[in-house]
């Protein structure tokens, strides 16, 4: 059933509407600066278009994972850096509203609110209510506004996450609407599409590290896609599950047992790369190009330039190609060749091109063909997870459309 949005929520003319925006950004490791602010941009029209309708936003997220954190790193987790970036992509301003995420000086800033404000709460794991689901915790946060927008898409998987769960469950105990944000009714729209009918002849892309994190992912995308091309780790763990040396490559043996059954569908759905680019381990600058087993010493690095050109004429006769996971160690400019063709090719593509979040959006951002793209999701797990099919407790928290 359709889940209520905006224009759902009725009149806003003086209302405070809590958004829980997804801002866990990239930050400098040594700054703390924002690298990428592609999730904060995604958030913009939901917080444009409730200012434009007369209403004041508090708007909520975590940054990070400060219950990990040494007190340095933690100390770059708090929002300062996020609420000057959002202010600027905003062009209004944003207070944070208290170095505590609930208390009296939150309930004072909010109260002090008018119409055409915007406060930003404390990073929400600062307080360990939140991933516990705590429902005193939720019910403090809920008792701040009028009506709850879920616009954090990358976080709608979580399924303990108070602000995800607690907070609109305690909204709807006082008898105040929820919805789901533009951002996230445009990721459910497109996901769902993409799932349904996508039109064919499909292509599914694999990169990244881990089978095991994603054998659900690739087991679903194996029922939708006409090929799916892998590279990336992945790559040298099927490799190795097909019993090719895979030299100084570290694949865990648990990675192999993930990779086994989907070994039978290699040479029919499933294609490997035909090369790989191997790097010297104790000397990255030393790289050769290698079509068997991989030499000792050396480590599979990226794809090799006949998988390049092998899986561009693959996108360009695609309908629909589906990205997740980068195709090599793209954070090194060297190896970075077979991702940013991949995201070139798709970029180039007059079909329907969706990348999955997290690194794999980053990468795409990074060499610039993101906004050629049909969709970039703002969601890594949450992205892997919906098209799995699982059921998420943040949204069935959202009120159906009449
Ligand atoms: C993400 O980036 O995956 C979401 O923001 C959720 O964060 P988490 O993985 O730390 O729960
Ligand atoms: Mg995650």
């Amino acid at each position: 059933m359709a889940k209520k949005t905006l224009d759902d929520l009725g009149d806003l003319k003086g209302k405070k509407v809590l958004v829980r925006v997804d801002f866990n950004v990239p930050l400098d490791k040594k700054t703390g600066a924002v690298k990428n602010d592609r999730r904060i941009r995604a958030a913009l029209p939901t917080i444009k278009h409730l200012l434009d309708a007369g209403a004041s936003v508090i708007a909520m997220s975590h940054l990070g994972r400060p219950e990990k954190a040494t007190p340095e790193e933690r100390a770059n987790l708090t929002m300062d850096k996020v609420a000057a970036k959002f202010s600027e992509l905003l062009g209004t301003p944003v207070k944070k509203a208290a170095n505590e995420v609930v208390g009296a000086a939150v309930t004072a800033a909010v109260a002090a609110m008018k119409p055409g404000d915007v406060i930003l709460l404390e990073n929400l794991r600062f307080d360990p209510r939140e991933q516990k689901n705590d429902a005193e915790f939720a019910a403090a946060i809920a008792s701040l506004a009028d009506a709850y927008v879920n616009d954090a898409f990358g976080t709608c998987h979580n399924d303990k996450d108070a602000s995800m769960v607690a907070v609109p469950a305690a909204l709807k105990a006082a008898g105040k609407p929820r919805a789901v944000g533009l951002l996230v009714a445009k990721e459910l729209e497109i996901i769902e599409g993409l799932m349904s009918a996508p039109k064919a002849p499909v292509l599914g892309i694999m990169g990244g590290a881990k089978v095991s994190d994603k054998i659900a992912f690739i087991n679903v995308l194996l029922t939708k896609v006409d090929q799916l091309l892998i590279g990336g780790k992945m790559t040298y763990t099927f490799l190795k599950a097909r019993g090719v040396d895979v030299g100084a490559t570290r694949v865990g043996d648990e990675e192999v047992v993930a990779a086994g059954p989907l070994l039978k569908h290699v040479g029919t759905k499933i294609v490997l790369p035909v090369d790989y680019v191997v790097a010297k381990s104790d000397d990255l600058l030393q790289t050769q190009v290698c079509e068997g087993p991989i030499p000792a010493g050396f480590e599979g690095v990226d794809i090799g330039p006949k998988t390049i050109e092998a899986y561009k004429a693959a996108i360009k006769d695609a309908a629909t190609v589906i990205w997740n996971g980068p195709l090599g160690w793209f954070e090194q400019a060297a190896f970075a060749r077979g991702t940013q063709y991949i995201a070139e090719a798709m970029s180039a593509s007059s079909g329907v091109t969706v990348v999955g979040g997290g690194e794999t959006a980053e990468a795409a951002e990074q060499f610039g063909y993101a906004d050629k793209m049909t969709h970039v999701s703002t969601g890594g797990g949450a992205f892997l997870a919906y098209v799995e099919g699982k059921k998420f407790q943040s949204l069935a928290q959202i009120d159906d459309r009449a």
